[in-house]
C-alpha cells in the first residue's frame, strides 16, 4: 500500500501470521533514472523477510520490463496492478517472459459484468500471469476502497467465510491490516478472544518502530506516523462500534 507497505511494516505482519507481504506501487518509470529511489527501494528489498513481492504500475510493457529487471533479482514475483481493468494481457507477456520471476497481476472488477471480469481473468492467465488478485470491487473515483463492502470487513470471520465462498486460494487484507496488523494472527488462532481485538496502540505501534529501527533508512517518520494514526483510529472505530451496538440493545433511544 502507498506509504504504508514499507520494510517494517511488512516485517511486523507476517511475523503476526500474513504469509506473503507486497511492496507499495512502484513506478517503474523512476526505477532506472532516479538512482535515490531505486536505492531506497533495493535497501528495502534486500532485507525483506520472504516471500516477497514487489508490486508495479504502468502501461508501457518495454518500460514495465526495464523498471523490473533493476529489482526483480531482490524479490520472488513481480505484481502488476491494473488499477482499473483493462486489457493488458501484452504487457504480462512481456514481463512473464522477460524475467526470471513470476508475474501475477491485481484488477478489480470489470464494470461491464461478471463475464467480462472472468474473461479478462482468462486473458491474463493464457498470457502467463502466475496468479490473479481481484480486489472485489469496482473502480470508483468517489469511492475507491468502500464498494459493496461494509466495516464487518473486520470480523475474523469474513475471511473465513470470503474464502470458502470462493474457493480462492489466498486471501489478500489491504487497508483493514493498517488498523490492526496482527489480522492474520487473529486468523490463525481462531479464538474469539482475537474478534476485533483491542489492540493497545502504544504496543502494537512501538513494535513497529522496533522493527523500522532494526531496519536504518527504510522508513520516515511521517511513515511511522501514518501508521499509528492508522492504528488509533481502528481502536476508535473498534470502541465506537461497540458503544453504538449497546447504545440500542439496551432501548436507550
Ligand atoms: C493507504 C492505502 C494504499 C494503497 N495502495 C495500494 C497499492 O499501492 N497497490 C494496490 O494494489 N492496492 C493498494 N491499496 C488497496 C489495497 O491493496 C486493497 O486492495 C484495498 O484497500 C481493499 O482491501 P481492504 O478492503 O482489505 O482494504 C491501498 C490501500 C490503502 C488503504
Amino acid at each position: 500500500m502507498v506509504g504504508a507497505s514499507e520494510l517494517s511494516f511488512r516485517a511486523l505482519v507476517q511475523s503476526h501470521g500474513a504469509t506473503l507481504a507486497y511492496t507499495q506501487m512502484l513506478h517503474p518509470s523512476r526505477l532506472k533514472p532516479d538512482p535515490e529511489y531505486l536505492a531506497f527501494h533495493r535497501r528495502d528489498l534486500s532485507h525483506s523477510p520472504d516471500p516477497v513481492v514487489v508490486q508495479i504500475c504502468g502501461s508501457d510493457a518495454d518500460e514495465l520490463l526495464r523498471g523490473a529487471r533493476k529489482i526483480a533479482n531482490l524479490c520472488d514475483r513481480i505484481d502488476l496492478n491494473l488499477g482499473c481493468p483493462q486489457d493488458h494481457a501484452h504487457e504480462v507477456s512481456t514481463l512473464a517472459h522477460g524475467l526470471s520471476v513470476p508475474v501475477s497481476v491485481k484488477m478489480r472488477l470489470c464494470i461491464r459484468g461478471k463475464d467480462a471480469t472472468l474473461v479478462l481473468v482468462q486473458r491474463l492467465s493464457a498470457a502467463d500471469a502466475s496468479l490473479v488478485t481481484l480486489h472485489a470491487r469496482y473502480a470508483s473515483v468517489r469511492q475507491r476502497r468502500h464498494g459493496p463492502e461494509n466495516l464487518d470487513v473486520v470480523k475474523t470471520s469474513d475471511i473465513q467465510a470470503n474464502e470458502t465462498h470462493t474457493g480462492a486460494s489466498g486471501i489478500m487484507v489491504g487497508g483493514t491490516l493498517l488498523g490492526n496488523p496482527r489480522r492474520w494472527r487473529a486468523r490463525q488462532t481462531l479464538h474469539s478472544v482475537f474478534e476485533n481485538e483491542l489492540l493497545i496502540p502504544a504496543d502494537i505501534s512501538l513494535e513497529c518502530l522496533e522493527l523500522c529501527q532494526a531496519y536504518s533508512n527504510t522508513a520516515s517518520l511521517k511513515t511511522m506516523q501514518v501508521h499509528v494514526r492508522h492504528i488509533v483510529e481502528f481502536q476508535w472505530y473498534v470502541h465506537t462500534n461497540k458503544l453504538e451496538r449497546r447504545f440500542y440493545q439496551s432501548g436507550t433511544q
